[in-house]
């Protein structure tokens, strides 16, 4: 059942290839083959924030720790930790990878206690300690690309997973033990003889107290009482480890399926389902509704041209002089559906991409590598849609426009994640985007996104605007007073209830997998949603703008992408209501860091949807006015 949902939509389409997948192997995708006393290696990552499994538990901070963190005093390897190359969306989405001290060597030492080092924790480090502790914080490990996890037990279903990241300490009854015992057992998978791979990384944190000092005999005893840091003295602290070493039958090419644990599959596919066949339904009815009434509609407008002389008009065809007028801001409204146009894009690369299974999980951070190179590379995306919107739109200021679409919406993004690290570096979080990666990243949009924008906007300004089948009156009309629900506010959260219930349940999953790091690889339903948010998006918006016509208000560009990207709003409550029902956040800087994630979501979202309803507006408007006839 697992597999089956995760590979839904990407088996489809993988079916359509030869089966290459042999043949090739991605970067970082191909096994490592040990022999007996070849080291594995430990590298940390830093210490998160984590849920902690059962179903009420809350997240309560969203600041990231280097596990280097001096007030951690965790043992660093000789000669000081080395910093690992990471890909650019692995250092975006906080991962901070070191070297370990850990010596282990593949099938040696089977058992043994061993000491990592003693260590002194003085009294406000062990009160920082002791509130990470508090806060569920979890260690992350990687070997041979795996995560260290605990393996814990699905409530629901029984099922055994494991749960990436292992805790800090424990928090009894409100008072903070630290684990300073690991005891790691390895998996592994034996291909062919005298040839080993790494399957599983399991590791249970223990706290030990008892003695700390000697460390000329180690012993692994669970028995004593657990570790209690004093928050007033320095406390000597001795961290320890034993490593087993495990025969498993998991194979190399499924070793991350226990990871991926999708929590109650079943009720994820009925409600998935049940959206996509009510939302499907729906969108249906509404078109066929409004194809049959549109085409009644017109036949009796050409009828009555025909048979008439006095020409009596009524509905949208009334407007037919003023749907082409320029709306207020065309500059404005240009720029945002050249952005949103680009996300798009963006999305639906990305999409694919990730359902030919080119973001494995064990590419760290490819999925927002893949987006931030996306994203890049369809600047020219941009730059035409905005230029070429921008002269339909009657616009005549190109060079403006060119030079806001490249660059408005990244000036804001880094306005936002600037603010955001600022709050990251007074809570000395690691999470902060290092100075080396901003400055890639102005590259990339310097170098690369922004001039891709100004020849598009070049290409898209010399083949100007579309045609419009209809002409524009010199004289603007009245509009009457429109109905309640067609005020723009009214229509905006009216239309956007559809698409947002559309992705309602795939939200869920996603806002856990973005905050409380849950891995996050359904993308067959990110996919299927994703679809089915547009294609709802589209339609209802073109009722709405068919509702504003009947009208007679022809103002219908600016509503057409408001209504479209009424899911926003909806999001941004969504949003609103996880930060009550899933997240504790106690300090201020969790709190900006959230809400400035969501506004950026929110915005994302916004742009993506409201450009997907005006495109789609504008294409039914142009095909509405091109079927009847005007004198
Ligand atoms: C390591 O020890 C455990 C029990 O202590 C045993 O089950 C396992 O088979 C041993 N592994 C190897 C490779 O000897
Ligand atoms: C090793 O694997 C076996 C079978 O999968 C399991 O029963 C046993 O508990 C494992 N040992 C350890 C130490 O995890």
């Amino acid at each position: 059942m697992r597999s089956t949902s995760r590979y839904l939509l990407g088996g489809v389409l993988l079916a359509c290839l030869p089966s290459a997948t042999n043949a090739f192997y991605l970067p970082g995708a191909a096994p490592h083959n040990y022999e007996q006393g070849d080291p594995v290696n430990v590298y940390v990552n830093a210490l998160t924030p984590m849920l902690t499994g059962s179903d009420d538990s809350k997240l309560k901070s969203l600041i990231n720790y280097d596990y280097y963190n001096p007030r951690f005093h965790f043992c660093p390897p000789e000669g000081g930790p080395q910093s690992q190359p990471e890909s650019l969306g692995s250092i975006l989405f906080g991962d901070r990878i070191f070297t370990s001290p850990y010596d282990i060597k593949m099938l040696e030492a089977n058992g043994t206690c061993q000491t990592l080092c003693p260590a002194e924790i003085p009294g406000e480090d062990a009160k920082f300690i002791n509130e990470r502790i508090r806060e569920d914080y979890a260690l992350n490990w990687l070997v041979d690309g795996l995560p260290a996890a605990e393996m814990k037990r699905d409530m629901k279903s029984g099922d055994l997973f494991f749960d990436m990241g292992f805790n800090l300490g424990n928090d009894d009854a409100d008072v903070p033990y630290l684990n300073n015992h690991y005891e790691i057992v390895l998996r592994y998978h034996e291909p062919s003889p005298g040839v080993y791979r790494v399957v599983g990384v399991l590791v249970w944190p223990v706290s030990r107290g008892g003695p700390q000092g000697d460390a000329s005999t180690p012993t692994c005893d669970i028995d004593v009482p657990p570790l209690y840091l004093s928050e007033t003295e320095v406390n000597n602290v001795r961290f320890t480890y034993r490593v087993t070493w495990n025969e498993s039958d998991t194979p190399w090419a499924t070793r991350w399926d226990n990871y991926l644990h999708i929590f109650d599959p079943r009720i994820h596919w009925f409600s998935l389902i049940n959206s996509i066949v009510i939302v499907t339904f729906l969108c249906l009815m509404v078109a066929m509704i409004l194809w049959r009434t549109v085409s009644r509609d017109i036949s009796r407008y050409n009828a009555i041209d025909l048979s008439e002389d006095v020409q009596e008009d009524w509905g949208w065809k009334l407007v037919h002089g003023e749907v082409f007028r320029s709306p207020s801001y065309p500059m404005v409204l240009s720029v945002m559906a050249g952005n949103g146009a680009q996300l798009c894009a963006m999305c639906g690369v990305t999409l694919v991409f990730a359902l030919l299974g080119f973001l494995s999980p064990s590419n760290r951070g490819s999925l927002a590598t893949v987006m931030m190179v996306c994203w890049t590379l369809f600047g020219g995306i941009g730059g035409y849609y905005s230029s070429r919107i921008y002269a339909s739109l009657g616009g005549v200021d190109r060079r403006k426009n060119a030079f806001l679409t490249a660059s408005i919406l990244p000036t804001l993004v880094f306005m936002v994640i600037f603010m955001l690290n600022f709050f990251l570096l007074v809570a000395g979080s690691s999470g902060a985007v290092p100075f080396s990666t901003m400055l890639l990243i102005v590259a990339l949009w310097f170098g690369i996104s922004a001039p891709l924008s100004t020849i598009g906007s070049y290409i898209g300004s010399r083949q100007g605007g579309v045609s419009h089948p209809v002409r524009v009156n010199q004289i603007p009309r009245q509009i009457p007073p429109a109905p309640k629900y067609l005020r723009p506010w009214a229509s905006t959260l009216l239309a956007g209830i559809l698409p947002f219930g559309a992705a309602f349940v795939e939200l869920y999953f996603v806002m856990s997998s973005l905050f409380a790091s849950r891995a996050y690889y359904a993308f067959g339903f990110l996919a299927l949603t994703a679809g089915v948010v547009s294609l709802t998006t589209g339609t209802v918006t073109i009722l709405f703008t068919y509702f504003n016509l009947c009208a007679e208000e022809y103002r219908w560009h600016w509503r057409a992408f408001l209504t479209g990207g009424g899911s926003a709003f909806w999001l941004f409550a969504y949003g609103l209501f996880y930060w009550m029902s899933r997240l504790s956040l106690d300090s201020f800087s969790s709190v900006a860091l959230y809400l400035g994630y969501l506004f950026l979501i929110c915005l994302f979202d916004f742009l993506v949807t409201g450009t997907i309803g005006f495109l789609a507006s504008y294409w039914a408007v142009r095909r509405l006015y091109s079927a009847i006839r005007v004198d």
